[in-house]
């Protein structure tokens, strides 16, 4: 009797196991809105060594590999996410609206402002949103069979914000001129995920901005004598990453509102701000030998930062780091995918998602 009791129980187990990874899947479907952080593919500008860790050619990515949404489609066993824009596609297990240069607020915003000159693209979050909700039938239907679809998808809405800021900044502003686009900014994300819910949507991962400051690109661009301009501890610009942290806070806040306004929703902030001042701050516990602070595709041993805005990475005599992997930043803009799977993995398993995706329990 105890034979047979453990016998079955072995049986059960094992069922169990074997079925596991489809029959719990958490997520039919992953849809992704951003912009350089997370394109796949629907801007490609650059050529190699972009690409060059894992895929072996350029793809649209701003890294040397995957991307930290790539590393949360493997997480959730689901394929790296389409394009949205790709041509004969299958996009039943997601798409990627995200483009490179995106901001969230719309054209019109910059124009007012005599700044729309810096503009790359129209792919603010409500036209990629408009995209979304443009190619929702041909993936599930009806409305009210998306609705049932998108119950079971998850969905990463942003890192925003970023090149709002970057408009401006570019375009000549202060950076105290600049922070009066944080409410506009998390006032249009808000708005946004408020769109998303109206479409189905009831699990969304909304990242911070990063603290821009620690950057080679502003590291350099914005050089100073007056080391009060400098965190003790990091290094870092302290006004980029002021207004980094200003607009975080401003985002916490309306994601907190939509929280009490949707409590069925499950609407979780990522803080992407965090793992990269960790990053900055201890760069050895993630073997960043290299420091936080130093481009790996730049120009050869241009300053402190290897960073030189007439020798991009991929332009002009640039070169490759011999040990990508001791790095945190790729190009000077954005991050390696060695740092993106370190990101990812915060995401997944914690703390910088919370509670992590990979606890969702199975629906
Ligand atoms: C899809 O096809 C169009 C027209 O041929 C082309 O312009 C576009 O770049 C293609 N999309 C991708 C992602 O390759
Ligand atoms: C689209 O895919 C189908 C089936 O894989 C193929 O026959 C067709 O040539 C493709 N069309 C284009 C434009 O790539
Ligand atoms: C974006 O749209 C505006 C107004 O509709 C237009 O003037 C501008 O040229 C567009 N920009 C790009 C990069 O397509
Ligand atoms: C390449 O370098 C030259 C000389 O420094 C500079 O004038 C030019 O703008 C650079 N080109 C690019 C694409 O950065």
């Amino acid at each position: 009797m105890g034979k047979q009791l453990f016998f079955l129980l072995c049986l059960f187990l094992l069922c169990f196991f074997s079925s596991h990874p489809a029959s719990a899947r958490r997520y039919n479907a992953l849809f992704n809105f951003g912009d350089s952080l997370s394109d796949t593919g629907n801007v490609v500008l650059a050529g190699l060594p972009y690409g060059m860790t894992y895929f072996g050619h350029h793809t649209g990515r701003c890294s040397d590999g995957r991307l930290v949404i790539d590393f949360i489609a493997e997480g959730i066993g689901l394929p790296h996410l389409p394009p949205s824009t790709a041509n004969n596609t299958s996009f039943l297990r997601g798409a990627n609206f995200a483009f490179i240069a995106a901001p969230a607020l719309p054209f019109d915003f910059f124009h007012q402002r005599g700044l729309s000159h810096g503009l790359h693209v129209n792919a603010s979050l409500h036209e990629q949103i408009d995209r979304f909700q443009k190619l929702l039938p041909s993936i599930c239907g009806s409305p009210q069979d998306c609705k049932d679809f998108l119950r079971k998808s998850l969905l990463v809405v942003g890192e925003f914000g970023g090149n709002d800021y970057n408009t401006g900044l570019f375009g000549g502003w202060s950076v105290t001129k600049v922070t009066s686009f944080v409410p506009h900014v998390t006032r249009v994300v808000a708005d946004g995920i408020e769109r998303l819910i109206g479409l189905g949507a009831v699990d969304l991962i909304v990242p911070s901005v990063l603290p821009v400051g620690c950057f080679p690109l502003y590291l350099t661009l914005s050089e100073s004598s007056d080391s009060a301009e400098y965190g003790p501890r990091t290094g870092c610009l302290r006004r980029f990453n002021a207004l980094a942290w200003y607009h975080n806070a401003a985002l916490r806040r309306e994601l907190g509102q939509l929280r009490s306004k949707y409590p069925a929703v499950s609407i979780r902030y990522a803080d992407f701000y965090a793992q990269l001042f960790d990053f900055v701050v201890d760069p050895l516990k993630y073997g960043f030998k290299a420091g936080a602070l130093r481009t790996c595709c730049g120009a050869p041993g241009m300053g402190k930062y290897n960073f030189n805005l007439e020798a991009k990475c991929d332009q002009n005599g640039s070169t490759v780091c011999s040990d990508i992997s001791t790095h945190v930043s790729w190009d000077g803009i954005h991050m390696t995918e060695t740092a993106h799977r370190i990101i990812a993995r915060g995401w997944l398993s914690g703390p910088y998602v919370n509670p992590p995706i990979l606890s969702t329990p199975a629906s």
